[in-house]
């Protein structure tokens, strides 16, 4: 029942492949590498996932105070522009989390949608509550909070019977329907799935000793200094290099697969749809910085803060974000400044990787429109690498949630159907 399988790996490669011994299922202390997957103890694992037993779920909107009128994981009104939260609305105000209960992760509008009671105050998220929060708060299109909510619910194991996801660690007696069926759904912290290295503000997995989904300032202050106060695709393409590059550098166990197209996708969202009307949709470090729970010390570095916070005053985008305006700006920024996709093999060897449209580590200047907005769905419905011989292949029962929930919207974009 597993939402994802993940092909098994020849250990005689480990020696070669060092991120190999990061795989489940691979004892890593035959290869004295460190860590693991998110197991036990370890940053994101069971034994150190936060608890809370007064689970509240998202606080539904109402009728005084509609946002959207997104409910139940349908369409809304797709009409933005409006002030969140609603002056008023007593019941979407910030809270901050309480860390030693509530589960927050490496994504900052989860985050953000969670200490505004959008999402469920502890973390543990259903599909529905996702697709909600997404067109309720950022006005992101019906079309785009659906593949998002099932790529984190599919490829990152949260639990399809359930329809509950971790926003953060490991919290599988909470999300699975069965643990012994399920095995362990790691939530969004999972590595090499939606998260992968090369963050713009969080570690990889592997040189960060497995804490992948903390803020960090330091890396804050490299985004700050890139892109000088002015969050735009230029100059987050630039950084993304930037990251790129340092990761290749730093990180033996390196990988750039598909799902970190992923990646410029979520960049994207830092002018796309975190900016506020009140400030003229500017990309800005005010903006920027509380959305990510930044706080800058006297002496310039940067902190985490009590919490992500909506900016006071903040005003959502007008139009929907949709599937084909975030394909558009992935392409986008990746070409301000291309990198090869593939991983690191070795000091100073990088293996590129064929899939898809990718080919020879590189993805083409001009992919045809089918291909561009079918994109993001392929990575939810193919089996996609997700390290350098390693698969990730969704499994039956996963393809038929995806077609269950994005049938139509599916034919519109004439994307090949799964095979279910
Ligand atoms: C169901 C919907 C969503 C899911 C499952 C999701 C999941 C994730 C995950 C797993 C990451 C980590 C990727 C990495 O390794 O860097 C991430 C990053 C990010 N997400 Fe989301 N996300 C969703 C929606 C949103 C929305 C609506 C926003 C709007 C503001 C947002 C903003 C971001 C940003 C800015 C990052 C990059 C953080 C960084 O690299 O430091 N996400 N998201
Ligand atoms: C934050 O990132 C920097 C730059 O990659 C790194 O040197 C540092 O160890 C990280 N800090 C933590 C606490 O992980
Ligand atoms: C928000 O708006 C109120 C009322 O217009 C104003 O008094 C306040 O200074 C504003 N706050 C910010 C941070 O812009």
């Amino acid at each position: 029942m597993k939402n994802a399988v993940v092909s098994s790996l020849l250990v005689s490669g480990a020696a070669a492949f060092p991120w190999v011994a990061m795989q489940p299922g691979v004892d890593s202390s035959i290869l004295r590498l460190k860590p693991r997957q998110q197991v036990g103890e370890g940053p994101g694992g069971p034994d150190t996932c936060p608890f809370n037993a007064n689970h509240e779920g998202a606080r539904p909107v109402t009728d005084e105070y509609p946002y959207n009128n997104a409910k139940d994981g349908i369409p809304g009104n797709g009409k933005g522009g409006y002030q969140v939260p609603a002056p008023g609305d007593t019941a979407h105000q910030f809270e901050a989390p309480d860390y030693s209960k509530d589960i927050r992760g490496p994504c900052p509008g989860l985050n953000a949608a969670a200490n505004h009671h959008f999402l469920a105050h502890d973390g543990i998220v259903t599909f529905n509550e996702l697709v909600d929060a997404q067109q309720n708060v950022y006005n992101v299109g019906y079309d785009l909070a659906t593949l998002l909510a099932l790529l984190g619910l599919t490829l990152t194991d949260g639990d399809i019977v359930t329809q509950k996801l971790s926003i953060g660690c490991d919290a599988t007696s909470r999300t699975s329907f069965n643990p012994l069926l399920t095995g362990s759904e790691p939530g969004l912290d999972g590595h090499n799935k939606f998260e992968a290295d090369t963050s713009l503000t969080r570690n990889d997995f592997f040189t960060g000793d497995g804490d992948n989904f903390r803020f960090n300032g330091t890396l804050f202050g490299m985004m700050n200094d890139a892109c000088d106060g002015n969050f735009n695709r230029e100059n987050l393409g630039h950084y993304r290099a930037d990251r790129w590059r340092q990761s290749k550098m730093e990180n033996p166990n390196f990988y750039f697969g598909p799902l970190s197209l992923l990646l410029f996708g979520a960049a994207s969202f830092l002018y796309e749809l975190m900016p506020s009307g009140t400030r003229g949709y500017a990309p800005d470090l005010e903006t920027i910085s509380s959305f990510f729970n930044a706080v800058q010390q006297d002496d310039g570095t940067w902190v985490a803060g009590e919490g992500e916070k909506i900016p006071d005053n903040w005003t959502n985008r007008v139009e929907p974000y949709s599937n084909s305006d975030v394909t558009r700006e992935i392409l986008a920024m990746y070409l301000v400044e291309p990198v090869l996709f593939g991983g690191n093999t070795g000091p100073d060897s990088f293996d590129t990787l064929n899939f898809g449209n990718i080919q020879d580590g590189k993805l083409p200047v001009g992919l045809d429109a089918a291909d561009t907005s079918c994109l993001l769905y392929q990575l939810a419905t193919q089996s996609v690498p997700s390290y350098l011989n390693g698969v990730i292949t969704p499994t039956v029962e996963a393809l038929s949630f995806v077609a269950k929930q994005i049938g139509p919207e599916l034919d519109n974009l004439g994307c090949p159907r799964p095979l279910t």
